[in-house]
């Protein structure tokens, strides 16, 4: 090989990557990955680990303008969030084939709950505990936004919330690691379907990492001190499963974890996550999380915030501008090893490879895909189903539920009736076409009815005012109806980023609105549509029937027909628990027993309690009735006591004692009674959903082994410890029979 044609050959793979990446074809991703980095400049490495906004939509603060599409071309951003649609995408892509090396760009978005058909909240599809259920609306949403263009979700945000003022309770899966674990799995392999690399898969995002949920107050982004035997017993759990589930990627957190921002946290990054758990995906920040280490005071300007959030493991900077404007300077100050620099870029091209993208990078650009998952009825058809699988019945008095389709009058009263957008909740996209989709309560219900079944409105109130001139007319509506339907509930942007609430009662007039109605002597059904619990004792107490509605989706309308009228009978269970007040608040099942444990609600000697309310929540963890009874048996035990190595079986038999077919999600709890570091009263480690003719009984058996007894010890280390346990098995943490068994040494 003579010099020129040495030379000329260096030209054309520099020059041309892609080709040169083509011709590489054989090579395993590691070696196509060190090919690229080994053309790139130290420039180019900070680039890729850069993300810029989009200029679609804003879901936080944007902090500087900047010529975006200047720097695409120059190969100075590695992604770009909230940019949608397969011509947007492919406008964008084709400035990143304009740069040097043509490394494609990666498109990410907060596809939450449902992109084209939005499903309900995903506290709401949680308390379906049907992991079949999530993962299909995760799969649809996956589907639609990859036909979109989109290559990344950031979800499943999969923080325990035990504070109902936190806004983004709505986001996740509620209160236990172990059903949370259950449902981040679920969503991961949901959005990721059946890989990267397919056309419908999206990477999937587990985020906030770490404690998000746990912001002192209930109030968002605010600091998290918890000990770490709290942070690994329940907050890492789900992390950890979306992390063995696969998941793409991690998304770091907003707040500080003991006085480090989780953003320039390596224990968190470094220890835990690449180095315990072995994860080998990429890290993204929050929205200007590693620029928002200044006012938190761990970074004093910008160059320093880059320094800690790169050292910490933070691969990807996004919207904060830090690592672009001060990564190269670090590296060559010698603050920041180039050895991390390429352990962050390669992981993120390791993504791109995956997904196919240097392949061909207009891959997930098809309009024709988009244009088929633009109106799929399908996928309306699955979200109704996890629309009804979504709604708890919290009370049913005398069986007013479900109503007769025969029912001369009906009356339907409240803010929400004729809502249309906010039936989608928070964190949904507003397509302009959106609303033709939309099912609306009145409409459901309209389309139900039978034809001589006459609907009564009245909107009786706002949601959030002062004003009662719409009582009086409500009230009529009322009188003339055989019964009464009111819909009420928090707005559904009250809950979300950056929407705490230190009061959750029904906001505005609308407990009143429900006492004028309740007044009147007619039949009434409650239905609350909330992206969290909130505070309605008056009419818990009062009102004959409730049902939680949350926000639904697109389908709402029809799927509360359907439990309505009986077409679905209500299986849901709660996945967070209900308090009385705000008092009470941060709220668990799993909590310690204290040395001064109240005998019952009304314990009030020198015990820890609330001289003004009792302990217990409204509604516990995992409650949700149905249109039938179901009755449990007391448990058997295969035997009493097992050693290490065995396994036992507790068993039990359900019977379905109404008149109609149900569904019931039977729980099993186990309380470690003495530990080397003190255990929680109950901890849920199993579940199943048994389906019940009127009538029918059947055998409910779960097989314990010491996999069910481990947890994270003062040392942090995962064990069992020998001893006494108990073994609680019910329809909800609070009704439950009674067993005991021994671990032997
Ligand atoms: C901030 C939110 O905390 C995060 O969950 C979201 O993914 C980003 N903004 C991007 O919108």
């Amino acid at each position: 090989m003579n010099k020129k044609f040495f030379k000329n050959l260096c030209a054309l793979i520099i020059l041309m990557p892609q080709v040169f990446i083509c011709m590489a074809q054989k090579k395993t991703i590691e070696q196509k990955i060190d090919s690229v980095l080994k053309l790139m400049t130290l420039e180019e490495n900070v680039g890729q680990m850069n993300q810029y906004n989009g200029d679609w939509e804003a879901t936080g603060p944007i902090t500087k303008d900047g010529d975006k599409q200047s720097q695409i071309r120059k190969g100075m951003l590695g992604s770009m969030l909230n940019v949608t649609g397969v011509d947007h995408t492919h406008e964008l892509q084709e400035m990143a084939m304009q740069s040097r090396l043509k490394i494609p760009l990666l498109f990410g978005q907060d596809i939450i709950h449902g992109y084209r058909t939005i499903f309900p909240l995903p506290l709401a599809e949680a308390a379906s505990w049907d992991m079949e259920a999530i993962e299909s609306s995760a799969r649809i949403a996956g589907i639609e936004a990859a036909a979109a263009g989109v290559h990344w979700t950031f979800a499943p945000m999969v923080d325990i919330a035990r504070d109902p003022r936190w806004g983004r309770v709505m986001e996740g899966a509620g209160e236990d690691p172990y059903l949370g674990s259950l449902i981040a799995k679920a969503r991961v392999k949901g959005f990721q379907g059946k890989g990267l690399g397919n056309t419908d898969a999206l990477m999937a995002c587990a985020k906030h990492f770490a404690a998000y949920g746990a912001a002192i107050g209930g109030r968002d982004y605010n600091s998290v001190d918890m000990s770490l035997q709290t942070l690994w017993n329940i907050y890492l759990p789900p992390f950890k499963a979306a992390a063995d589930a696969g998941a793409a990627t991690f998304m770091n957190s907003f707040n500080s974890l003991n006085g480090i921002p989780a953003t320039g946290n390596a224990y968190l990054q470094r220890d835990i996550l690449k180095g315990r758990w072995n994860f080998k995906g990429f890290v993204v920040s929050d929205w200007n999380s590693v620029g928002e280490m200044i006012p938190h005071g761990f970074a004093k300007d910008n160059y320093e915030a880059a320094l800690k959030a790169a050292n910490a493991g933070c691969d990807m900077d996004m919207e904060s501008r830090s690592y672009i404007q001060n990564l190269v300077k670090l590296v060559k100050d010698g603050k920041v090893k180039m050895k991390l620099i390429d352990d962050a870029v390669k992981r993120i091209l390791k993504k791109k490879f995956e997904l196919g993208l240097f392949d061909d990078p207009f891959k997930f650009c098809n309009k024709v895909r988009e244009k088929q998952q633009w109106d799929n009825k399908e996928n309306l058809a699955i979200e109704k189903t996890m629309a009804e699988k979504s709604i708890v019945l919290l009370k049913n008095e005398n069986q007013l539920l479900p109503l007769s389709k025969q029912t001369k009058k009906i009356a339907l009263i409240g803010p929400f009736i004729k809502a249309v957008r906010d039936n989608l909740g928070f964190w949904s996209y507003q397509w302009p076409d959106d609303s033709s989709r939309i099912v609306t309560v009145w409409d459901g219900i309209s389309k139900k009815i039978n034809a001589d079944t006459k609907l009564l409105y009245a909107k009786g109130c706002n949601i959030n005012d002062s004003s009662t001139s719409g009582f009086a007319e409500a009230i009529e509506t009322a009188k003339q109806a055989d019964v009464v339907i009111i819909n009420v509930g928090e707005a559904s942007d009250m809950t979300g980023e950056a929407k705490s609430r230190s009061n959750i009662h029904l906001p505005g007039v609308q407990e009143e609105l429900i006492k004028a109605i309740q007044s009147t002597g007619k039949p009434v059904v409650v239905m609350i549509n909330a992206g969290r619990p909130l505070v309605f004792n008056w009419t818990a107490d009062n009102v004959p029937a409730i049902l939680y509605t949350w926000w639904l989706g697109t389908e709402a309308g029809d799927a509360i027909a359907d439990v309505l009228f009986g077409d679905y009978n209500p299986s849901a269970k709660l996945p967070m628990s209900f308090p009385r007040s705000e008092g009470q608040i941060p709220i668990y099942y799993n909590y310690y027993n204290t040395g001064r444990p109240a005998k019952n609600d009304s314990d009030l000697n020198y015990v820890s309690a609330y001289i003004d309310l009792p302990n217990s929540p409204k509604f516990p963890f995992g409650y949700g009735l149905s249109y039938t009874n179901f009755s449990y048996s007391d448990i058997q035990l295969s035997t009493n006591s097992i050693k290490p190595n065995q396994k036992f079986t507790v068993s039990l038999t359900v019977t379905n004692t109404g008149k109609l077919d149900g569904k019931e999600t039977v729980q099993l709890y186990i309380r470690d009674m003495v530990g080397s570091v003190v255990r929680p009263v109950k901890e849920l480690k199993g579940f199943q959903q048994i389906f019940l003719k009127a009538g029918e009984s059947k055998k409910v058996s779960f097989t314990i082994s010491v996999n069910d007894l481990k947890f994270y010890n003062d040392k942090l280390e995962y064990i069992y410890e020998p001893g006494d346990f108990k073994i609680f098995i019910g329809s909800n943490s609070r009704d439950v029979k009674e067993a005991a068994f021994e671990l032997l040494k």
